[in-house]
């Protein structure tokens, strides 16, 4: 490997939420927030040393530079052909998707996601004054499937007029098929649904499974936002810089007239926008790779300690990004609260599934963008738990 993932900064002793929050054991293994330990590829330091040695923090144009390596990233890594102008910028995915709700719903509106779900993105949608309603995946021999007949009940029940779309999806690591997206955008054109696609997690993904974004489906074309950001896969979360395409021009006056209040587009993040340029340019395409390849062997490790060491636990096998969601049902732990238990008696800290709704009551999400050495470490805390 080119890159060094081995060996990281000490985050129990810096300001992450992942491994330093008030109460944490010193010999705490931080497994929750969906950050990487990583130090971040090269060109990212090259890029912004340069905006800082100018010390200058102005309003920054987009430039050509930009535009053309938004263009050239959507074609590497989305295959898609796309044209620019239709790209905007927003300093987070959250926030994106909570502009997209103001542009494509309206308050009192009824949206829906399926769950198991990523918390904040149900506060995000009834901050937006909207409710919400869920549509809960189907665990089939260890496989989230979709319940579509749910899906198309519920959006007829409650009049739905948005539907939030998280692929991959967080936590249940699925990485949607073109079958599972078109029959999903076939319900939504059917009822006048607006998809708002969010697909921050779509950089790391593993094997054969293949992430398509939304804009790739012709049908959902004219009915959907895209709404991506480097930061899952480069790590850059607090460098943040969403990115949202969208193709039907009606869809985007409305974008436009909202966006526009927020001077998202002319104050943009003089770091951001420079550490973004040098990796939507690719500099950083081989870091990811070997970033992936580094998290797959993490995976392959979980999974074949789980097995070996016959833990009363079901891993779902992540098809993308780097959150493991196990199953925790028959474990005999207090599943009303798992991440105590798991924080009590090895240590780790980690997420409660219940914190992803009722859905995920009896499962942990465990983060494993963690060096080789404490993804060992974290295992035979785990597995002491069970002897
Ligand atoms: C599905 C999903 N959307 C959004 C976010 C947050 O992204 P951002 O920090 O860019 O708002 C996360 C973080 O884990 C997530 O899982």
């Amino acid at each position: 490997m080119t890159y060094e993932f081995d060996h990281t900064l000490d985050h129990r002793h810096n300001h992450s939420y992942r491994w330093n929050m008030p109460g944490f054991p010193e010999d705490v293994i931080g497994m929750g927030t969906a950050d990487l330990d990583y130090e971040c590829a090269p060109c990212l330091r090259e890029a912004l040393r340069t905006v800082a040695e100018e010390n200058t923090y102005n309003y920054r144009q987009k430039t050509q530079a930009y535009r053309d390596a938004v263009k050239d990233f959507y074609h590497r890594f989305y295959d898609l052909d796309i044209d620019p102008a239709k790209v905007w910028n927003v300093p987070s995915t959250v926030g994106a998707v909570r502009l997209a709700l103001n542009c494509f719903s309206a308050p009192g509106d009824y949206v829906i996601m399926q769950t198991p779900h990523f918390g904040p993105l149900l506060h995000c949608v009834e901050g937006a004054g909207r409710h919400i309603v869920l549509n809960e995946m189907i665990l089939k021999d260890g496989h989230y499937e979709l319940d579509l007949a749910d899906f198309e009940n519920k959006i007829k029940e409650y009049h739905v007029t948005a539907y939030l779309m998280v692929n991959p999806q967080n936590p249940t690591g699925r990485v949607f098929t073109e079958a599972e997206l078109n029959a999903l955008t076939e319900i939504c054109v059917r009822n006048n649904v607006t998809i708002i696609s969010d697909e921050v997690h779509s950089l790391i993904v593993y094997g054969d499974h293949k992430h398509l974004p939304i804009l790739s489906l012709p049908a959902a074309r004219p009915v959907s936002v895209q709404i991506v950001s480097l930061s899952k896969g480069f790590n850059i979360m607090s460098l943040p810089h969403a990115l949202v395409l969208i193709d039907n021009p009606e869809m985007i006056g409305n974008w436009v007239r909202e966006y526009g209040t927020y001077s998202f587009g002319y104050a943009t993040n003089s770091f951001a926008l420079a550490a973004v340029t040098s990796i939507l340019a690719g500099e950083a395409d081989e870091w990811l790779r070997e970033c992936t390849a580094y998290l797959a062997e993490n995976q392959k490790m979980l999974m074949e300690y789980v097995q070996e060491k016959k833990l009363p636990l079901q891993v779902i096998t992540p098809e993308a990004s780097f959150m493991a969601w196990i199953d925790c049902r028959a474990s005999g732990l207090n599943t009303d609260d798992l991440d105590g238990e798991f924080m009590e008696k090895a240590h780790i800290s980690l997420n409660d599934g219940k914190d992803h709704g009722e859905a995920g009551r009896g499962f942990i999400r465990l983060n494993y963008a963690v060096t080789h050495a404490v993804m060992r470490e974290a295992l035979d805390r785990i597995g002491a738990m069970f002897q």
